[in-house]
């Protein structure tokens, strides 16, 4: 039987400004739940308005660890004006760039879910750099370019604990099917060669993977 959010998080969640569909949220949710059980943070690269972030943080209150979620918060490539994933009520009037910021704190605070969440502004392969704590749970969903996702990857892959859970979403292996690059396809491939991880779960776009070995 899945681990399944009650009522009120699902409709924060659905109510909240993002990209991830029900279906795969449910299934970050219950590997959220999974990892959670390590006693170790759970950490999101790529938070935007904070939609995925309520199950990370739901799913830390249940377990008692924190959720970590890292953006820069200036959008990704495809957010910017001009592309089809641009939403101008994001825009920041005075410096004219996009701030996620305050969205993202609204959502959390309306969902009562601040207490158990550690935002990082900041760009993540700088964050990366100086973190030094075992995670539970990473889950990828930053920037989708080759050279933004491979950096999440190796910035963040290798703070993944024994057992613990890599998650990335927008994994699409039929070039037909991808909206916003092939280059999580290719993080999930890099991360099954490495040997460290094997796959637990695929839900539409959403992989989940679990360490099962030093490295990667
Ligand atoms: C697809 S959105 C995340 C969606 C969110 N997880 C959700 O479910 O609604 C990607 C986010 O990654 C952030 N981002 C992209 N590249 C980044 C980088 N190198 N460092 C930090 N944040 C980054 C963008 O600012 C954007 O908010």
């Amino acid at each position: 039987m899945p681990t399944a959010p009650g009522p009120e998080i699902l409709a924060a969640f659905e109510a909240a400004k993002g990209f991830m569909p029900v279906a795969e949220g449910l299934a970050l949710y219950e590997a959220a739940v999974e990892a959670g059980r390590l006693g170790l943070p759970l950490l999101e690269v790529g938070t935007y308005c904070g939609r995925s972030t309520i199950l990370l943080a739901d799913a830390a209150r249940r377990s008692g660890v924190t959720a970590v979620t890292v953006d820069h918060h200036r959008g990704s490539e495809e957010q910017q004006p001009g592309w089809d994933y641009h939403d101008p009520s994001t825009v920041d009037p005075e410096v004219g760039l996009m701030d996620t910021l305050p969205a993202f704190r609204r959502t959390l605070h309306r969902a009562g879910l601040e207490d158990h969440v550690v935002a990082i502004v900041g760009r993540s392969p700088q964050v990366a750099a100086f973190w030094r704590a075992p995670l539970g749970l990473v889950f990828v969903d930053g920037g989708h370019t080759d050279e933004h996702a491979g950096a999440d990857y190796e910035g963040w892959a290798p703070h993944v604990a024994e057992g613990g859970l890599l998650v990335i979403h927008d994994v699409f292996p039929d070039p037909a099917d991808e909206f916003t690059g092939q280059a999580p396809y290719r993080v999930w491939l890099r991360a099954l060669a490495s040997g460290a991880f094997e796959e637990v779960s695929a839900t539409d776009s959403l992989r989940v993977l679990r360490r099962t070995a030093a490295g990667g």
